[in-house]
């Protein structure tokens, strides 16, 4: 039996592997590059994926506004795709957001239908364009998840 992935917060020490992790999307196009540095500093945004102690996947939540937060660099290691373990780490991720007390939950990306099959939907990136410094030109559909009423962004 295929041995259960974990979701915790990232620590310091996951930082070369969430490096290596996201390099290798990032190369693909798919993924925004995060330094080192950068990952030092926003460490406690991220959460990870463990089977067997070995992190197989992660994610991480940005600010964007009061009541509306981006999941950024979600990936899964190859191999280890079609688990359901990007989808523990979206749920996790979703919870923090609420623990937050965050309305609303958005991401932009290609996998547009696994975050409708997360409870996303399509809408218009033109919405976010006052909470986004740089609107990415990146072709990229942009989906929304709302985890209570909200008065913003209709
Ligand atoms: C997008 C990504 C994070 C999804 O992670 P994942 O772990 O493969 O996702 P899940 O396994 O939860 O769901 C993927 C599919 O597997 C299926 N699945 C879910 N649980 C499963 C299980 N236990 N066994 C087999 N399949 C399963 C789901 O139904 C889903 O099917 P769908 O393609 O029809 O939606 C991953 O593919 C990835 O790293 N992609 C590259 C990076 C990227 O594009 N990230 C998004 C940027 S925001």
């Amino acid at each position: 039996m295929q041995a259960q992935a974990v979701c915790r917060k990232a620590t310091a020490e996951d930082v070369d592997t969430l490096y290596e992790l996201i390099k290798g999307y990032a190369e693909k196009g798919i993924m925004l590059p995060r330094s080192k540095e950068t990952l030092q500093r926003q460490i406690g945004t991220f959460v990870v994926a463990e089977i067997d102690g070995e992190v197989v996947g992660c994610g991480s939540l940005c600010k964007l506004g009061d009541d509306l937060v981006e999941i950024r660099s979600l990936g899964i290691s190859e191999g280890y795709k079609g688990q359901g373990i990007g989808s523990k780490l979206v749920d996790r991720l979703i919870e923090q957001a609420k623990e937050q007390n965050i309305g609303k939950v958005m991401a932009l990306t290609y996998e547009v239908r696994f975050f409708e099959r997360n409870g996303f939907q399509v809408v218009d990136k033109e919405i976010f364009r006052k909470s986004m410094d740089r609107l990415r030109q990146l072709p990229e559909t942009a989906l929304l998840r709302r985890n209570r009423r909200s008065k913003t962004l209709n």
